[in-house]
């Protein structure tokens, strides 16, 4: 371990619905920077999870015929085992009923409340249920909740209020002179224009009552109420962390960027900060923002029916041409497309033609030609050190664009690798090679420095295609690779192929894909 530390988490997903498109890309994303980070040597927590309380969970629950508590636990065994079926690498699955989740709440809101940061007030507004929360007018549009299109409820209240809005110049300070809290730029202007005077955006009303609400966490200091949902749900990301019990916690979050969508930069952007700041507590070290999807051109919704199951597409089409085409088709902060066409068209130009056919055609012609193990290269030419540079360059786009979420730019890094890979063994023509004795050498050479590359290309592809990575460095011969690498400088690294290896053919990486509809 380098000492460097890497805490991730997602958003806690309702258990109001099942996990869609939307709900994949951030947990997939965070698996990919969480993986990547491993295999830099790094400290790693990656946290996901589920929000089980508040007034939506309990509404679907009735509808159910459940009671809450048997309903949202029963739906969050659903979401953590498709993760697990996904093979995404958590470390925690936080559920908000978890009992140290429920101390760390009750233990933020006292903190708060000590600090004179909550007040009791009697309060009037529109109530959306959608959003958990009272609507400002800038959240309405013609009567209804601009995110939800309903109408929301008139209601009042007594309840409790934290006095968010007197932390709203320390943010915007905070916000100023740390740019990279708050990343892309376009949100961190998003937030700063919510708490500039006259947004509209003021104090925060954290309590239900409980005879309107009875499932959420008691606030500590008033048993007739619970937590609001939102109050409740962004402790997790702290309690997950270790707060305030576990000596380490503090490192841990220190290190702890949150990735959300666009759709959660409120809550996330000007609660969350202003809550630890009332509390005492450090900030988390950054916020990352990921645009939303659309499917087919329309908004993923129940009622379109086009939510995009990602088990069935594993089902349809294995899991990895799904990953790849959500990783590599949205770029990070900007919304995306899907459509189940343009995912099958990616996976055959790109996984099966240029990097499958990459792999096949040197491993066939290491069978043919050199036994099918590593051939011994003569010294380096031209062509071969354009292609070492490559891989170099490759490893250092990986990294830097990782480390700024530009998860799209780093897959198009490697698949620059691929084509410059492919453009060596065209331009190089083994097979005229092979057709000479004088030219054992330059025959040795090429193909010893194609499974070189692809040495690179399957340590780069790792944290975003596990499976196939894993595949493609064992037909290398190299089954242990990833226990033992180190990123990204192994995969710059050119030399580390020991001749002799033997290599093994093998079926196609990733098969063309066709089009299924029928399930
Ligand atoms: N429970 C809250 C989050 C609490 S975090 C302290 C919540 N849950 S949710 O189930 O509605 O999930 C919202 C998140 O799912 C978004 O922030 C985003 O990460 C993901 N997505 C849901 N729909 C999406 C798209 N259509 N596109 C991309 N991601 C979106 O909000």
């Amino acid at each position: 371990m380098s000492g460097k530390k890497f805490s991730l988490t997602t958003p806690i997903y309702y258990v109001n619905g099942l996990p869609h498109i939307g709900h994949s890309y951030s947990t997939i994303a965070a698996d990919a920077l969480a993986r990547y980070h491993r295999l830099a040597g790094e400290a790693v927590y990656f946290q996901t999870g589920a929000d089980l309380h508040g007034e939506k969970v309990q509404g679907a629950a009735e509808d159910a015929g459940e009671t809450p508590a048997h309903f949202a636990a029963r739906v969050s065994d659903i979401w953590q085992s498709t993760w697990d079926r996904l093979d995404i690498r958590y470390d925690r699955f936080i559920r908000t009923t978890d009992a140290d989740h429920r101390r760390a709440v009750a233990k933020i809101a006292n903190a708060i409340h000590d600090a004179g940061q909550i007040e009791f007030r009697e309060y009037e507004g529109l109530y959306c249920v959608g959003c958990e929360r009272f609507l400002t007018d800038r959240d309405t549009k013609d009567g209804l909740c601009r995110d939800h299109e309903t109408k929301p409820e008139a209601r009042r209240e007594a309840n409790y209020f934290f006095k968010m809005s007197e932390h709203f110049d320390w943010l915007a300070r905070e916000l100023e002179r740390h740019p990279e809290l708050i990343e892309p730029e376009r949100y961190r202007n998003e937030v700063l224009a919510m708490i500039r005077e006259g947004s509209g955006l003021e104090d925060l009303c954290i309590s239900r009552p409980k005879e309107r609400l009875s499932w959420g966490i008691e606030l500590p200091f008033d048993s007739n109420y619970v937590c609001y949902v939102w109050f409740d749900a962004l402790v997790n990301y702290l309690s997950g962390c270790g707060w305030p019990d576990k000596p380490d916690w503090e490192a841990r979050w220190r290190a702890c960027t949150h990735l959300i969508g666009k759709d959660i930069l409120k809550p996330h952007g000007v609660f969350w900060p202003t809550m630890l700041h009332a509390a005492g507590l450090p900030l988390f070290r950054g916020l990352r923002v990921h645009g939303h999807w659309q499917v087919e051109a329309r908004k993923v919704s129940k009622s379109l029916g086009n939510m995009i199951d990602p088990l069935r597409m594993k089902a349809r089409y294995g899991f990895e041409p799904f990953r790849y085409f959500l990783l590599r088709e949205m770029s990070f902060g900007l919304d995306g497309s899907f459509n189940e066409d343009a995912m099958i068209e990616r996976a055959n130009a790109q996984l099966s033609n240029a990097l499958g056919n990459l792999l096949s055609r040197t491993l066939n012609m290491t069978a043919r030609y050199c036994e099918g193990v590593v051939p011994e290269p003569d010294d380096d030419g031209p062509d071969e050190t354009v292609l070492r540079d490559a891989c170099a360059a490759a490893a250092t786009a990986v990294d830097h664009h990782l480390r700024r979420f530009e998860l799209h730019r780093a897959l198009e890094a490697v698949f620059q690798l691929v084509d410059a890979a492919n453009r060596y063994i065209d331009r190089r023509e083994p097979w005229k090679a092979a057709r000479t004795a004088a030219r054992a050498g330059e025959l040795r050479t090429t193909l010893a420095s194609a499974c070189r590359a692809l040495r690179s290309i399957g340590l780069l592809l790792a944290p975003f295609l596990p499976e196939a990575s894993a595949e493609l460095l064992r037909r290398l011969g190299l089954g242990d690779a990833l226990r033992n690498a180190r990123l990204p400088d192994d995969a710059a690294r050119w030399n580390m192929l020991i001749p002799g290896t033997p290599t093994s053919k093998g079926d196609a990486l990733f098969p063309r894909l066709e089009r299924q509809d029928d399930d």
